[in-house]
């Protein structure tokens, strides 16, 4: 007899799905973290600009990363909720004492790379099933997060 979880799906055909946003969620719990500590620690001439905009982007993925643990709830399953399985899924470098506003900056433009590297993952993933569901939830990210790539690259212009 199949196994079918509350929304239709059977267990076993989404369970890639649930790991890849498993994946993605500890990496966006990283990349929050880093954010949040870029906050903090950023100096020089462009304080007061990069303060608040580290502030915009982790309010924003803070909301997102609830987005993903309850997608993995919803498809079933328990979200990824530990320090120690963050680290253990991290694709996005740790960013410890950056103060400087060029690497504070390059640090955010290569962990949004990774994260849309890993939403891509997903969609792939529930393409396969037709988990339109999980697209649906991805694809916004993923148009976002061009975009502010675009802006930082502006940003740095070239450095
Ligand atoms: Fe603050």
């Amino acid at each position: 007899m199949s196994q079918t979880n509350p929304i239709g799906f059977e267990k076993k055909e989404v369970t890639h799905v649930i790991e890849k946003l498993n994946t993605l969620l500890a990496n966006y719990q990283l990349y929050y973290q880093n954010l949040r500590a870029l906050h903090w620690n950023i100096k020089g001439d462009n304080f007061f600009e990069l303060h608040a905009k580290f502030e915009e982007f982790y309010n924003d993925s803070q909301l997102k990363i609830d987005e993903i643990a309850e997608r993995i709830l919803t498809l079933g399953a328990t979200p990824l909720h530990t320090f120690s399985d963050y680290l253990a899924a991290a694709k996005i470098n740790e960013g410890k004492d950056i103060s400087n506003d060029i690497l504070a900056v390059k640090l955010v433009k290569e962990s949004l790379q990774t994260l849309l590297a890993l939403e891509r993952d997903v969609i792939a993933e529930a393409g396969k099933v037709d988990d339109e569901g999980t697209i649906d939830l991805m694809t916004p990210f993923v148009s976002e997060q061009e975009k502010t790539i675009w802006m930082l690259n502006a940003w740095l212009n070239g450095r």
